[in-house]
């Protein structure tokens, strides 16, 4: 028998620990929580993500009537920047949320499992990590890639 121990390595910031580049994305991914359509869930998500060419691309969820009809902020933004520039990779997503008060989570949010295989294939897309930021209003958390969300996802390389 042998034990495989799979962690996540996670940096925690406070909002003064954050560089200029990560102000930005936390902002942006702030500000795209009020344009969110969540008239069900009252809970409001925002992403932003950095590309390579510097550009700042916003999304948020889109919820819908028929629940899994609707799709989280994460896979909006991704799917929109991926479509707006196919050869572009990704190189930081950050999200944030407002709860059903419309504050801002303390906690930062956890990206669902889909949203983490579709991180991990953009990552598998453009051969480069995706530093994932998860805003709290209690801090940052930084994690370096996708992957490491998603420790033993299912990848391209299962499909061989
Ligand atoms: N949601 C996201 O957009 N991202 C997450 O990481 C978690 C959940 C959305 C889906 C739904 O519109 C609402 O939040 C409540 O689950």
């Amino acid at each position: 028998m042998k034990e495989i121990v799979k962690s996540v390595h996670i940096i925690l910031k406070e909002e003064k620990e954050l560089n200029e580049v990560e102000q930005k994305l936390v902002e942006a991914a702030k500000d795209a929580t009020f344009r969110s359509y969540a008239p069900y869930s009252h809970f409001h998500v925002g992403a932003a993500v950095l590309l390579d060419n510097g550009e700042i691309i916003t999304g948020n969820n889109q919820e819908n009537c028929a629940f899994p009809s609707g799709l989280c902020a994460e896979r909006t933004t991704l799917f929109y920047a991926n479509s707006r520039y196919p050869d572009v990779p990704v190189r930081i997503l950050c999200i944030a949320a407002r709860d059903t008060l419309g504050n801002f989570t303390k906690e930062p949010i956890s990206p669902c499992g889909a949203c983490r295989q579709v991180m991990l294939e953009t990552e598998h897309r453009f051969g480069s990590p995706i530093q994932v930021m998860l805003y709290g209003t209690g801090g940052t958390y930084f994690v370096n890639s996708a992957r490491e969300l998603l420790p033993i996802g299912f990848d391209k390389n299962n499909l061989i």
